[in-house]
């Protein structure tokens, strides 16, 4: 289930852009977006009758399609903002559950002061923080994951692989 909604998510989206942009270390946007998504589902899945809208709202939390760290003024609150811009990017590509919306704009929490409201939501908050930490000290980070994406999507696995 968790490879064909990354399947559908990616053919219908702009999410392969998110390659080109350098998330945590050597980690990037779309590997990390991966990771959260696929974690978050192992997480709270089996715990969910949403689990298609955990998967999707965790792989557009980070959807604000830019590079963070080209040193405009303006990424000095990305940490505060990218949820918004994120979501944005998103009503443009998806029609959203409410679920989907409180992933994406609720992920910072606590750094933005509204929390989760759903399971689902606090499952990609939680989840997202643990990868980041994860991701800064890691080289070459989800060798496992990885693995996994190259038996069920193999265009994706490439992409990935080529940023590394
Ligand atoms: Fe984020
Ligand atoms: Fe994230």
């Amino acid at each position: 289930m968790f490879f064909r909604c990354l399947g559908d998510t990616a053919e219908r989206s702009r999410l392969k852009r998110m390659n080109d942009y350098t998330q945590h270390g050597d980690t990037s946007c779309l590997l990390h977006t991966i990771a959260v998504a696929y974690y978050s589902e192992r997480l709270a899945g089996r715990f969910s009758a949403r689990r298609n809208e955990l998967i999707r709202g965790a792989l557009l939390h980070d959807y604000f399609l830019y590079d963070w760290h080209d040193g405009l003024p303006e990424r000095r609150v990305h940490g505060f903002t990218h949820p918004s811009a994120a979501l944005r990017n998103a009503l443009d590509d998806f029609e959203l559950t409410e679920v989907e919306k409180d992933i994406i704009k609720k992920h910072m929490f606590p750094l933005t002061l509204t929390p989760p409201k759903y399971r689902e939501s606090w499952a990609v908050c939680v989840v997202d923080k643990a990868c980041s930490v994860y991701e800064v000290f890691a080289k070459n980070a989800y060798p496992k994951l990885k693995s996994l994406l190259k038996t069920n999507n193999s265009e994706l696995y490439n992409l990935v692989a080529s940023a590394v």
